[in-house]
């Protein structure tokens, strides 16, 4: 068996012997998808829906019921639909118009030409994924501190930076109310993390219509690493979770929300408090493609990331040993083509 270098203890749950859900969105919620979320409770079946701007409400009170929220839902779910973002829907719109022309079938030749076989450390990536006998396609590029984008199709680069620039005022939003929802100053994240440096990857993919691997896996199940991945998609269909109660949950995302999943350096930051969650694409025979866009957001690479003191006592030991974010990205081949997360050789 293989340990991990990161993690020192294992998890208990079997990931392969768990059972599917799949979750019903409730009706309220899916007549309005903006709804405020703080009333909803945190079951097991349904993946939580937090609102963003009630995480910094004038309304003192809104505020601590939002982060007490936000708290909960990320020690029993790891995960949840982000609403009231701030991502306008032109923006979203305009990345998957972007991404449906770059993943043009009739030119693949030329991503063949001008992508493929390059380095893993290469700032751009792209490829066709065949591990499992399946072809889905990505493209892969460092988003943050300088983004790295194909400059073709027209105006794709330029499309991709302001959706990258965008997504870092969620990243240091929920840097601050995660911190703040922990019981700590707003800083804690961002210093921990240097989070103004903080390394960004974003994983484009397209599953084609008609897409069935011998697996029907188009992902594996994997965590991510970093502090969360933002996961934005044009239709709904494939992702599931991993529910900490060991049921797989189907990703059904409210109209252009963000999904969220934490990431593997909250969890060893925290000491495990915080889990990063474990997830899959599975594809039957889905009709229509599908574009997701995966950002992992993660510490600057630079940064030393080990459970922190406030984590650690005589019942809670540190259960991951400290590495810097790049040794670990390295170590677990994160950079390389088919991201593998820092915790997943444990499971
Ligand atoms: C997806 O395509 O929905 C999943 C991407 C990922 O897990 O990185
Ligand atoms: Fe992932």
């Amino acid at each position: 068996e293989t340990i991990s270098p990161v993690l020192i203890t294992q998890r208990p749950f079997d990931s392969k012997s768990a059972t599917v859900i799949s979750s019903q969105r409730s009706s309220s919620l899916t007549k309005n998808p903006n709804d405020s979320s703080i009333n909803v409770p945190v079951d097991d079946v349904e993946i939580p829906t937090v609102d963003f701007t009630m995480l910094f409400s004038d309304d003192l009170d809104k505020r601590s019921r939002a982060l007490e929220h936000i708290n909960q839902v990320c020690k029993d779910f790891g995960a949840f639909y982000l609403v009231n973002h701030g991502v306008s829907d032109s923006m979203l719109e305009g990345v998957f118009k972007g991404l449906s022309d770059f993943f043009n079938p009739r030119e693949i030749e030329d991503r063949i030409k001008q992508y493929e076989k390059k380095n893993p450390t290469d700032k751009i990536r792209w490829g066709v994924n065949s591990t499992h006998g399946e072809n889905r396609e990505y493209l892969k590029v460092i988003a943050h501190p300088q983004c790295h984008c194909p400059t073709k199709p027209a105006s794709f680069s330029e499309t991709m930076e302001e959706y990258f620039k965008t997504m870092r005022r969620i990243v240091h939003g929920l840097g601050k109310a995660i911190s703040n929802a922990m019981g700590f100053e707003e800083c804690y994240i961002e210093k921990a993390f240097n989070l103004d440096s903080g390394f960004d990857i974003c994983s484009m993919n397209l599953y084609p219509p008609n897409f069935r691997s011998k697996s029907s896996m188009g992902l594996p199940n994997h965590t991510d690493p970093g502090f969360f991945v933002s996961l934005i998609q044009d239709v709904n269909g494939g992702l599931q979770i991993l529910s900490h109660k060991g049921e797989w949950i189907d990703v059904n995302m409210p109209p252009n929300a963000i999904f969220i999943n934490l990431g593997d350096h909250l969890e060893i930051l925290t000491n495990g408090k915080y889990k990063s969650t474990l997830h899959r694409v599975v594809v039957g025979n889905n009709e229509v493609k599908r574009i997701s866009v995966a950002t992992l957001h993660g510490p600057s690479s630079d940064s030393f990331v080990c459970p922190a003191p406030e984590f650690v006592d005589e019942h809670h030991p540190p259960s991951y040993r400290g590495m810097t974010y790049k040794q670990s990205l390295e170590t677990n081949g994160a950079v390389e083509i088919d991201a593998q997360s820092s915790l997943e050789q444990t499971r």
